[in-house]
């Protein structure tokens, strides 16, 4: 019987470890330091899309290494947005543009994030064919999921 129970609490534990709940922050120095990594993330984001931007838009010639490096950095950086984004900061007074939304819908917030991480897997594949048209509408694919997001979770 206490075995029974050590296995139920055990398993009970993993489970919440492998759901990506929010987690309240615990201070307002805890909040700052996570919108802080937060901000990074979506930054690092911004600068790997300008390029990809630019060429899509024909400011920049475009380069399939160049778009290929981009896209996996993006893919990668798609991967990190919801361990970056799980400390809930909607409780202190932190300078952000991230809507309380994310902690209250977290369903749809993870929705956002998988169609950048597809979007972002499906430029890495078409970069390297060297079709110039499907590889500026791979990265139109990849700009309309930022801004999908940006138009539910960020503030203006
Ligand atoms: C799943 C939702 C989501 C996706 C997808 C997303 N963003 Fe964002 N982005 C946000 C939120 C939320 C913020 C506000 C973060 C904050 O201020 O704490 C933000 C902020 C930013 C910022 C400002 C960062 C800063 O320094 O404060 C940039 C730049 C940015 N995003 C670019 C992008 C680009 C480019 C993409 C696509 C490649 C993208 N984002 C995809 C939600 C998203």
């Amino acid at each position: 019987m206490k075995n029974l129970v050590k296995v139920a609490i055990v398993a009970s534990t993993v489970m919440v470890a492998a759901t990506a709940s929010a987690e309240a922050a615990k201070s307002l120095k805890h909040a700052k330091k996570a919108t802080h990594n937060r901000e990074a993330v979506f930054s690092l984001l911004g600068s790997n899309m300008g390029p990809l931007g630019a060429m899509a838009k024909g400011k920049m010639p475009l380069d399939a290494k160049v778009v290929e490096k981009h896209a996996t950095r993006i893919n990668q950086l798609s991967l990190m947005i919801a361990d970056y984004t799980r400390t809930d900061t909607s409780g202190f007074k932190v300078k952000t543009e991230a809507l309380d939304k994310i902690w209250k819908q977290p369903k749809a917030f993870a929705k956002r994030i998988d169609d950048l991480t597809k979007a972002s897997a499906k430029l890495q594949k078409v970069a390297m064919s060297g079709d110039t048209a499907s590889i500026k509408k791979a990265i139109g694919g990849v700009g309309k999921t930022c801004g999908g997001c940006h138009d539910d979770f960020k503030a203006d």
